[in-house]
């Protein structure tokens, strides 16, 4: 049988989680009770999936029909809005979500669950905490938990650190807008950051609104909770905006024009790199003419986006900027 990669990415996301904390020097790792039943559960549920599996083979074999996957059904561009909820109880980081997403069916309520899991475990998380450059408040994400489009940026700034919610600042106000064009509202797509917390400036007392780009240790340090978002959310696309965002999630550098030339995938989801929106805020800011190259550039990177998904692209929006 092939190998459950659902499975063995949560697994993984598990594996580096006692990694890191072995490296600390640590000898155990706290587990509630939920979790513990959850790590327990795991050899039925993969009994169970290869019995599911064993059955449909059968049903195909004799039949000839396709058998639908278990995966996450195509989801509407139409959605509804479905905002996170607040939270469900504890699960520890050791019980990461990702690990029995396979084999279970790939509900909005059960993604909903698997978010707000993952959500928990940053509250939780020592590594961010431990670098001392980030503020305490957990910004994490919004949107919806079956998006097939999902926007990265690469840490809150002040406004998202007051409201706790992702892009709700200027270059928020800036994103929407583009959604906008797209026929798209923030409630139909999932908007997160690969850093859930905000950088300081020093030790953050004279900070004000004022905000800073994550290192890439900064970024480190919360990779695992967006790989684990994604793990989830199985978009059609991601969108990285901004070159930071592009480096932290394809663990690359370089420069945005050539990432925006490139084709990249995490897993096997095709990402697509653009500016990042304060950055078309700042060549507005700058001449009409530059906030138009930027604007159109954008706009092309975002055509590609909605093809990926099979959007219905019209004349008009063809041809903007044009
Ligand atoms: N910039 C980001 O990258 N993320 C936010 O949430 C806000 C601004």
């Amino acid at each position: 049988m092939a190998a459950n990669p659902g499975l063995a990415a949560g697994l993984g996301l598990l594996a580096e989680i006692l990694e890191r904390e072995k490296a600390r020097g640590g000898d155990a790792v706290p587990v509630s009770p939920e979790g513990v039943e959850i790590l327990r559960g795991i050899p039925s549920m993969i009994q169970e999936r290869r019995r599911t599996l064993a059955a449909a083979a059968r049903v195909a074999a004799v039949s000839a029909v396709p058998v639908a996957e278990t995966g996450a059904p195509a989801v509407e561009a139409t959605t509804p809005p479905a905002p996170l909820p607040a939270e469900i109880p504890a699960v520890s980081p050791a019980s990461a979500p990702a690990s029995v997403e396979a084999v279970v069916e790939r509900t909005e309520e059960w993604r909903r669950a698997q978010l707000n899991a993952i959500f928990k475990s940053v509250k939780q998380a020592p590594a961010p905490r431990e670098l001392g450059t980030l503020f305490d408040t957990v910004v994490f994400a919004s949107g919806n938990p079956s998006a097939e489009i999902v926007f990265v940026g690469e840490a809150p700034g002040a406004e998202e650190e007051k409201q706790k919610k992702p892009f709700v600042g200027p270059a928020g106000q800036k994103l929407e807008q583009i959604l906008k064009a797209m026929g798209l509202s923030r409630e139909e797509v999932y908007i997160s950051n690969i850093v859930k917390f905000r950088p300081k400036k020093g030790d953050g007392r004279f900070q004000g609104s004022s905000n800073r780009t994550p290192t890439q240790e900064e970024m480190a340090s919360c990779l695992p909770f967006i790989r684990a978002e994604i793990e989830v959310l199985r978009p059609r696309v991601i969108v990285a905006l901004g070159r930071t965002a592009a480096e932290g999630l394809l663990e690359k550098g370089g420069a945005l024009a050539a990432f925006r030339n490139d084709t990249h995938h995490f897993a096997d989801i095709p990402v697509i790199v653009t500016y990042h929106p304060s950055y078309l805020l700042r060549q507005e800011a700058a001449s009409a003419e530059e906030g138009k190259v930027a604007k159109r550039q954008v706009w092309e990177d975002m055509l590609r986006v909605m093809e990926i998904v099979g959007l219905p692209i019209s004349e008009k929006q063809r041809r903007y900027f044009q």
